[in-house]
């Protein structure tokens, strides 16, 4: 069994104790990420579990889906610091999830992603220790490791301002740190939903360059790697999921093998603006101090004190040797061994049976 599954299982027994009583809070509580870590509060003997963000419909479906007196909504906006001070009062753990997160309208309004990704950050940690909240995780992304794009600078900026935050604090005060993951397979806006609205529309598949290579992750995954933050965390550190990678070429074709039509034409259209060859977990400094633990990566906070001269005039022959950890050297899938990981999927077992109805119907 691979060790995170061992490590997830011990966890959670214990997790359905470290949670009983407690009062939690999720910004950005009604995305991808908010539900799937609420499903698994939920499982606990949580007290209150609270849900802050701005668009009140989305919350309105949560309740009504939901249906549990523990959730608590609250609308606000990271941006607005007295909108942040009643979700914190009271709470013990707080997950950061609210992002702007979609790199072509961070590029377009790159204001937008500072005030959200980066103020916002900072407003959701200061109230969050005012409020004396035991533990805070942020969360962060692949995008934010040499950053070439608004979203991801501004990712960047996000988790300095966490671990410079944590800089300031004692050992009784709140612990904060960062997780980082790459693409959540199948979610909102990825190109797994894009393949295969392209091929039920008739359309060419478009790839933009088949040798670009990304990390397969999937939600499961992303709250394991938070949960094992929570349990494991120092304050300012960063917790990383080794991941396995395809290319996108690969990935094309594996679908269109699934939904039956391996002929199905695929088209190549060139890179995209903000676009990377291959996306980085960890750069090459980071790869010298990490701790691997299992299937994750510990990178400690940079505790060094504003001596210039160790910024400035003196170097580590070990980062000249160091190589940073990406999808192109990371393990490939091959070809199996992603059909079965997209079969085990949700969303995928959905889109097929969609996708084999509307062929049915035709
Ligand atoms: N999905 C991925 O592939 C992926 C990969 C790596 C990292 N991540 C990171 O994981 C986190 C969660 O991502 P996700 O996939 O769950 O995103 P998502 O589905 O787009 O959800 C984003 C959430 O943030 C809320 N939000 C946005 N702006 C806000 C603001 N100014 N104030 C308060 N709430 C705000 C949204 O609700 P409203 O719009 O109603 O406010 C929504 O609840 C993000 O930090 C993202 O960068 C995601």
């Amino acid at each position: 069994m691979p060790l995170q599954y061992t490590y997830l299982n011990a966890y959670f027994m214990e997790s359905c104790t470290v949670f009983e009583n407690k009062t939690l809070t999720i910004t950005g509580g009604t995305g991808s990420f908010g539900n799937a870590v609420l499903r698994r509060f939920l499982e606990t003997e949580v007290k209150e579990i609270r849900i802050f963000s701005r668009d009140e419909k989305k919350q309105e479906d949560m309740r009504k889906l939901y249906n549990n007196p523990k959730l608590k909504f609250y609308i606000g906006d990271v941006r607005d610091v007295n909108s942040l001070v009643d979700v914190m009062r009271g709470v013990d753990y707080v997950f950061h999830a609210a992002a702007l997160k979609q790199v072509p309208s961070c590029e377009f309004y790159p204001m937008q992603a500072v005030q959200t990704n980066v103020i916002g950050t900072e407003n959701v940690l200061n109230c969050a220790i005012d409020a004396n909240v035991k533990k805070v995780i942020v969360l962060s992304t692949d995008k934010a490791v040499y950053p070439i794009n608004a979203m991801g600078v501004s990712k960047a900026m996000m988790e300095k301002v966490a671990v410079a935050k944590t800089r300031n604090l004692g050992k009784n005060d709140t612990m904060i740190c960062c997780t980082r993951y790459g693409n959540v397979m199948a979610s909102r806006g990825s190109v797994i939903p894009l393949f295969i609205d392209q091929v039920r529309a008739g359309k060419e598949i478009t790839i933009t360059d088949p040798a670009m290579t990304r990390f397969m992750m999937t939600l499961d995954q992303a709250v394991e790697l938070v949960l094992f933050a929570f349990e494991h965390g120092s304050s300012g550190d960063i917790f990383v999921q080794k991941a396995p990678a395809v290319t996108i070429e690969l990935l094309a074709k594996t679908l269109i093998n699934l939904l039956g039509r391996p002929n199905h034409k695929i088209k190549i259209i060139g890179t995209r603006h903000g676009e990377k060859l291959y996306e980085a977990l960890l750069t090459r400094e980071e790869m010298v101090s990490a701790e691997e633990m299992g299937d994750y990566y510990r990178i400690p906070a940079d505790t060094r004190d504003l001596n210039y001269s160790k910024f400035f005039d003196e170097g580590e022959a070990i980062i000249t040797q160091a190589h940073e950890y990406h999808s192109h050297n990371t393990k490939q899938l091959a070809q199996n061994e992603l059909k079965n990981v997209l079969l085990g999927l949700r969303e995928i077992q959905d889109d097929l049976k969609e996708f084999n109805r509307g062929n049915a119907n035709a």
